[in-house]
C-alpha cells in the first residue's frame, strides 16, 4: 500500500480524492498560545466565498474557542495566492492552514518538507472509513498522508447562456468538436460578440486540456502527464489546431480576463459558451443568474477531469490544535455538506446524500461514479507547479503569437523538464 513520491504522481489520474472528518487534537499550540486559525485560500468572492462561509459556520460550532481568520488572496485558480504563499513559506511565516490541490501540486509541498504528516489524525478522525480505500491509497505518499481533501471538482464542463443559444437557433448540446464549431458558427452569424468566452493563461490551459481529451482520448491524455504520451505526437498537433480554431470564436481581450470576467460575458448575453470548472455553477447561483445550461466538453464522452481542494497543516503553524480542528471540520460530514452545497463541487465522503445538493451537483455525483477519471494540470492534480507555470506561460505566448509549432515545442520541453520529477 502507499506509493513512493514519484509513483504517487503517476497514479493521481486514477484518484478519487476525498475528504475526511476529524478534529480534536492533543498537540500543543507550539507555545504561541494562538487561538486564531488563519485559513489561506483564494476563495474571496461569489460561490467560492459562499462555500468557505459554509465551512466557517461549521467550524465555529465544532471548534468553539478557536477563531477563524480569513487569509484569502483573490484571483482565480490561485494565480495570486500561490506566489504570496510561496514567499510566506520561504520566510517561515506560514498561515495555520492553506489550500493545496491534491495530487502533483501537493507533492511539491511534501517534497519541500513544508507540510506535516497527519496520518495519525486520519485514524483518530475516522477518515479511513469515510473515504474509499482507493482514495486513501492514492493520498498515501511513502506511507504517510498530508492533507484533508474538501471536495472533488470537475474541470471539463461547458456553461451556456440558454437565451443566447436559442436566439441563434441552437437547440441541442454539441456532442463533438465538429458540432461545437457548427454551433459557434451559428452564434457568430447571429452577431454574438464572443461565441466562446475565454480568459487568461490558466483558463486557456483548461480549454486546451479539454481539446486534448477529445483528440487523444482519456488514456493518451493522462499519459501526457506520466511521460507515456509524446507531446510531439501528431494527435497533439491536431489538438493545437483545434484549440487555435476555438480561440477565433473568443473575446479578443481574453488575456486580460479572469474566469469571472469571462463568466460575466455569458451572464450579460455577450457570449454563448464558456469552458470552466464547476465552481461556475455555484458562482452563477450566488450571482442570481438562473438561465444557464451545462454539458461535458464536446468529444470528452464520459471523461470526468477531476481536481480536489485539500487543506494541510504547514510546518511551523502557530496554532496546530486550531488547524487540526479546521482539518477535522473539512473532512466531517457536516463540513463537506456545508461547503460543497455552495461551492459547486461534490463531497469526497461516501456517505453524502445527493438529495441535499443542488441539481448540478446531483448530476456530477452520478457522473463521478461511472466516469473515466483524468487529472488536470491547470488545477494541480496532473502536474507540479513548475510544469503548470511552464504550460500557462506557453499558452499565454500562443494567445499572442499564434505560433502552433512553438507551442508544441514549448509543451514538449516542459514535459521533458518536469515529467517524473
Ligand atoms: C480551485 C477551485 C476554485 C477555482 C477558481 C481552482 O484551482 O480548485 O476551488 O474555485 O480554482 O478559482
Amino acid at each position: 500500500m502507499g506509493f513512493t513520491r514519484r509513483a504517487a504522481v503517476a497514479v493521481v489520474g486514477v484518484a478519487a480524492l476525498l475528504t475526511a472528518s476529524a478534529c480534536g487534537g492533543s498537540d500543543s499550540d507550539g507555545g504561541t498560545g494562538s487561538k486564531n486559525v488563519e485559513v489561506f485560500t483564494w476563495w474571496a468572492d461569489g460561490g467560492e466565498k459562499a462555500g468557505l462561509d459554509g465551512l466557517v459556520g461549521v467550524f465555529g460550532t465544532a471548534c468553539a474557542g478557536q477563531t477563524f481568520q480569513n487569509g484569502a488572496v483573490a484571483g482565480g485558480a490561485g494565480a495570486n495566492a500561490k506566489s504570496v504563499l510561496a514567499s510566506r513559506l520561504q520566510q517561515n511565516d506560514p498561515p495555520d492552514t492553506f489550500q493545496a490541490h491534491a495530487g502533483a501540486e501537493l507533492l511539491d509541498y511534501i517534497n519541500a518538507g513544508q507540510v506535516e504528516d497527519i496520518s495519525a489524525d486520519y485514524d483518530g478522525w475516522g477518515l479511513k472509513q469515510a473515504f474509499p480505500a482507493g482514495l486513501i491509497g492514492n493520498l498515501t505518499v511513502d506511507g504517510k498522508i498530508y492533507s484533508v481533501p474538501a471536495n472533488i471538482h470537475r474541470a471539463n464542463v461547458v456553461w451556456s447562456n440558454k437565451k443566447v443559444l436559442s436566439g441563434a437557433g441552437i437547440t441541442a448540446d454539441p456532442k463533438d468538436l465538429t458540432e461545437f464549431f457548427a454551433a459557434l458558427d451559428k452564434l457568430k452569424a447571429k452577431g454574438v460578440k464572443a461565441p466562446l468566452a475565454l480568459g487568461k493563461d490558466w483558463t486557456q490551459l483548461m480549454l486546451f486540456e479539454s481539446v486534448l481529451i477529445s483528440d487523444l482520448g482519456a488514456e493518451k491524455f493522462t499519459g501526457l502527464w506520466q511521460g507515456k504520451t509524446d507531446w510531439n505526437d501528431a494527435s497533439v498537433t491536431k489538438a493545437i489546431a483545434d484549440f487555435q480554431r476555438l480561440q477565433t470564436y473568443s473575446n479578443s481581450d481574453r488575456d486580460a480576463l479572469d474566469w469571472t470576467d469571462a463568466e460575466k460575458l455569458v451572464m450579460d448575453g455577450k457570449a454563448g459558451y464558456q469552458l470552466m470548472g464547476d465552481w461556475e455553477a455555484a458562482d452563477l447561483d450566488a450571482k442570481g443568474f438562473k438561465d444557464y445550461g451545462w454539458f461535458t466538453f464536446p468529444g470528452n464522452g464520459t471523461t470526468f477531469q477531476w481536481l480536489a481542494d485539500s487543506f494541510v497543516l504547514p510546518k511551523g503553524a502557530k496554532n496546530p490544535d486550531g488547524t487540526k480542528c479546521w482539518l477535522k471540520t473539512v473532512g466531517s460530514a457536516d463540513g463537506q455538506k456545508a461547503f460543497n452545497t455552495k461551492k459547486g463541487s461534490i463531497p469526497a465522503r461516501t456517505d453524502a446524500n445527493p438529495a441535499d445538493y443542488p441539481k448540478y451537483q446531483q448530476s456530477a455525483m452520478a457522473d463521478w461514479k461511472s466516469a473515466t477519471q483524468v487529472p488536470s494540470c491547470a488545477h494541480g492534480s496532473a502536474c507540479s507547479q513548475g510544469w503548470q507555470q511552464a504550460a500557462n506561460s506557453a499558452l499565454g505566448a500562443f494567445s499572442t503569437n499564434q505560433d502552433a509549432a512553438a507551442l508544441q515545442k514549448a509543451l514538449a520541453a516542459a514535459a521533458q523538464q518536469y515529467a517524473g520529477k
